[in-house]
């Protein structure tokens, strides 16, 4: 039996449910030795925003129990030479699928970032990172705040030439509402969770570990409370929701969509694996053939309370 592993969400089908996750798999281009780019439903570029930024100060990273404290900073080229530089060699593959994921400090920036990715060619959806400060309200998190949430996401929609993805943060008290009013602004789809806010200090030197003081926690330590988020939010929305947190096996891609997602990214486990990406999808293939499913998109949101 060959198993049928496409999925659909926002008009776009993929050969299966696994995506790179934004930040974890730099433009694509640069993980084309390392992975078979076609191999995989789709992968998310590094987040961009209207202008290039340097990103946080070292050190950034910080490894710990089952999983990883990151403050990159959102260091990226801009969405102008990720036109100009890295799309065209995108477009030269065939059969792989580019989302770009964009950010911003504003809702302009948002709105002018979305409008110069609108000129190039090959992507074939938006993801919204709404893990950033708001500088214009304070600096909370753009999806952390429902007004904020609404009005960005209201914003893009009406510029984005592209099926929209919202990602959400995982920082909120009811991720269900977030994932509600992210709907009724007009996204086509959701992607949760973002990583979670947190912090280690090395004793000995009683320094942060992260010279930005607080980071963002990813990896298997976060993926019970991923799969949780992915079933609230996927209860309170009916647009496709794209589930992420932790995953590294074929078994984790399996629970996120009985929770209800329809596809998942993967992200920190490139980071100990650069080719888990593709060895997931492949592992998802054959527990398909092991386990008598004919056609994978009849688990999402399968789970049997
Ligand atoms: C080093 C690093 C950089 C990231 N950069 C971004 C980013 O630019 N935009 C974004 O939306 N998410 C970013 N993320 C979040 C991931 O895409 C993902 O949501 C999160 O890490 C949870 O999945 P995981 O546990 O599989 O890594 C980043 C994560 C890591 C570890």
């Amino acid at each position: 039996m060959t198993p049928d592993l496409r999925v659909s969400f926002a008009g776009i089908e993929l050969k299966n449910p696994v995506i790179a996750a934004s930040g974890t798999f730099a433009y694509g281009v640069e993980f084309e030795d390392v992975v078979r780019l076609d191999r995989l439903g789709g992968f998310v570029v590094k987040g961009l925003s209207r202008e290039p930024m340097i990103g946080n100060p070292p050190p950034r990273l910080y490894e710990t129990a089952a999983g990883m404290l990151n403050a990159i900073g959102l260091q990226n080229i801009g969405a102008r030479a990720f036109l100009e530089e890295k799309l065209p060699k995108l477009r030269a593959m065939k059969n792989v699928v580019v989302f770009a994921n964009v950010f911003g400090y504003t809702r302009e920036d948002y709105e002018y970032t979305v409008q110069i990715l609108n000129e190039g060619e090959g992507i074939a959806a938006y993801e919204l990172n709404l893990s950033c400060p708001n500088t214009q309200h304070g600096g909370i998190q753009f999806g952390s705040d429902p007004r904020t949430l609404d009005e960005v996401v209201t914003t893009v929609k009406r510029f984005a030439a592209r099926p929209l993805i919202v990602k959400l943060s995982p920082n909120v008290t009811s991720i269900g509402q977030m994932a509600h009013v992210a709907q009724e602004a007009g996204a086509d789809a959701i992607s949760l969770v973002n990583t979670f806010i947190a912090m280690s200090i090395d004793i000995k030197t009683r320094k942060p570990r992260i010279a930005n003081v607080s980071a963002g926690l990813s990896g298997p330590a976060i993926k019970p409370i991923a799969v949780r988020m992915v079933y609230e939010a996927s209860k309170s929305v009916q647009i496709p929701v794209i589930g992420m947190g932790g995953i590294s096996t074929a078994e984790d891609v399996i629970e996120f969509m009985l929770a209800g997602a329809t596809a998942v990214e993967v992200g920190t486990a490139s980071y100990w694996d650069p080719r888990a990406t593709e060895k997931i999808a492949a592992d998802v293939s054959r527990w398909c053939v092991e386990h008598e499913v004919a056609r994978i998109d009849e688990l999402t949101g399968a789970m049997q309370v």
